[in-house]
């Protein structure tokens, strides 16, 4: 990789918030006080069909080109395109979806929501456990480097149970190298208790034979260089530890994790009942290793369309699209969103809709199973309204898990009934699905899943025009009318929802 030094990006991030920072219109803030019909003219109510009717796969593709052409603005910094937060990419990607929608005139009043992004960079690595280098090292993501960027010597100390109580690192741990297994608590817990016990690297060993790569999540000041270890590589160092015998390790990680500033964009409809919002998401940046034209420039180019053509109506209720930040580290801009809504702002928003990769090369029609026995009442009814469009177009769709990979996490978390569709990433396509949807079997759905190849090319045309049109439908149904849906019960402050998924964003954390 190419680039500037550290604080040149930090410099290029902290003027784009600035410049990127227009008036904070609270949603609250209501525009009661204006005449709501002088901003929508005579226009006709929000139509499905009419709406839909507007969508067209050429100007999706001609977004797509320009989103590329931002991609292309990070080459001089990563030596290739890419949207990845804290990039020259990403300030043009998010300069763009803003000016298309100031374009838009008054029909929406539109805002940004700066906040703090941690990321990580890890340069390079060696573990050596041993005589032995174990293939399956994986430094976790977030993971400090070790003291001095240069590597540590110790004997592995196995720690009892999973680690998750200080009590279970023994004395002797201390300036050695802790060797825990995986399970019950995150490893950013684990590789803190380590810390804490005076270790001076810690390794996390999978619970079953597989690899195991995951991140620590926010930075503790008491996180120590982590690597995770798949089981198999595992069971002849913890057997040899249970016989007594030393294992003298040598851990070296040379990384960064650095705090940067980037920003939510946030648009909402002046017209329709500002106290009852539907809301839908797609988030503004990719990875670093690619300038993610399906992931998820797909889904953000897709409320952009449905942003600009649903400008022809007039709405009964508040239409509000985000475009997330930091997705790609781990859910950052919506989980930032989330937190810091007011519980008066909070019940505004009936539902949210998740909007990420819409165009896989070899997609299904994935929606996410969001039931009601799990999730927020009305998670539910969005899920079958999903169910009921494939249907009516008389096409196939699978349900997938709704386990907090995407940003919907934080939502439904704090009360929000949520839900959305996909088409796939790195998952692998059944036989069954093939017939189902055509494609592949024994592919991923997204053979350029977070790689430099997830370019215009990556995205079907067929995939991504029909769920635009499901998205505009989506908006439409709801901008019109919430009758049928139930209405917001839980809050925030009730905390049901706080569930210990397995994973936040793409990142096992436990
Ligand atoms: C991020 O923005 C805040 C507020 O504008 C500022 O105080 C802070 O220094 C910025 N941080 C970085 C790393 O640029
Ligand atoms: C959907 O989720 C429910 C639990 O909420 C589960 O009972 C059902 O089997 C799931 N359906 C599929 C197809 O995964
Ligand atoms: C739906 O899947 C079935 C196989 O389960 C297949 O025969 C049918 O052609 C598919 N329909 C479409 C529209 O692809
Ligand atoms: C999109 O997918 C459909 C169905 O699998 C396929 O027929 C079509 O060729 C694909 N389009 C592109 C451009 O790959
Ligand atoms: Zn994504």
């Amino acid at each position: 990789m190419v680039g500037p030094s550290r604080l040149s990006l930090i410099a290029t991030i902290a003027a784009v918030s600035a410049q990127l920072q227009r008036p904070l219109v609270s949603p609250s803030e209501d525009v009661l006080g204006t005449d709501r019909s002088a901003q929508t003219g005579n226009k006709p109510l929000i139509d499905t069909e009419l709406l839909q009717a507007h969508i067209s796969v050429e100007s999706l593709f001609e977004r797509a080109e320009a989103l590329y052409g931002h991609a292309k603005s990070s080459e001089e910094q990563f030596g290739h395109p890419t949207r990845v937060i804290g990039s020259e990419g990403h300030r043009r990607t998010l300069e763009y979806i803003a000016s298309e929608i100031d374009g838009l005139g008054e029909y929406y009043k539109s805002w940004t929501q700066p906040f703090p992004a941690v990321m990580g960079q890890v340069f390079q690595y060696r573990l050596v456990l041993g005589q032995s280098v174990p293939e399956s090292a994986t430094p976790m993501s977030l993971t400090p480097p070790t003291a001095g960027k240069e590597p540590v010597y110790g004997d592995l100390v196995l720690v009892n149970n999973q680690g998750c109580d200080a009590s279970d690192y023994p004395e002797d741990v201390s300036d050695k190298i802790a060797f825990i297994e995986r399970g019950t608590c995150a490893f950013g817990t684990k590789s803190e208790l380590a810390g804490k016990a005076g270790a001076i690297a810690a390794v996390i060993f999978n619970s079953n034979a597989g690899g195991l790569s995951g991140t620590l999540g926010a930075p503790s000041p008491d996180h120590i260089a982590t690597f995770g270890l798949s089981g198999k590589d595992a069971e002849p160092v913890i057997e040899k530890l249970k016989a007594g015998n030393a294992v003298d390790s040598i851990v070296f990680i040379d990384s960064v994790v650095d705090t940067i500033n980037t920003t939510n964009l946030i648009a909402q409809t002046v017209g329709g009942d500002q106290e009852n919002c539907v809301m839908l998401g797609a988030h503004s940046d990719s990875v670093g290793e690619g300038p993610g034209i399906n992931d998820d420039g797909s889904g953000s180019l897709t409320l952009l369309e449905v942003a600009t053509h649903l400008t022809k109506f007039s709405v009964n209720n508040c239409v509000r699209f985000a475009w997330w930040a930091g997705e790609e580290e781990g859910l950052l801009g919506s989980d930032y969103y989330v937190a810091t809504l007011p519980e008066d702002e909070n019940k505004k928003i009936r539902l949210f809709m998740d909007y990420d990769m819409m165009g896989s090369p070899n997609f299904a029609y994935q929606i996410y199973n969001a039931t009601n026995a799990v999730n927020p009442t009305g998670s539910e009814q969005l899920r079958d309204i999903y169910v009921d469009w494939y249907q009516s177009k008389g096409l196939n769709y699978t349900f997938i898990p709704f386990d907090g990979r995407s940003d919907y996490d934080g939502f439904i978390r704090n009360g929000i009934p949520g839900g959305g569709i996909a088409t796939g990433a790195e998952g692998i396509k059944t036989r069954e699905e093939q017939l189902m949807f055509g494609g592949k079997a024994g592919d991923w759905y997204d053979p350029c899943y977070h790689q430099l190849c997830d370019d215009v090319a990556n995205v079907n045309a067929t995939a991504w025009l029909i769920n635009t049109q499901l998205v505009a439908h989506s908006v439409a149904i709801f901008a019109a009318s919430f009758e049928g849906f139930p209405g917001r019960e839980i809050t925030k402050a009730a905390g049901v929802y706080e569930q210990d998924t397995l994973y936040h964003g793409r990142y096992l954390v436990r």
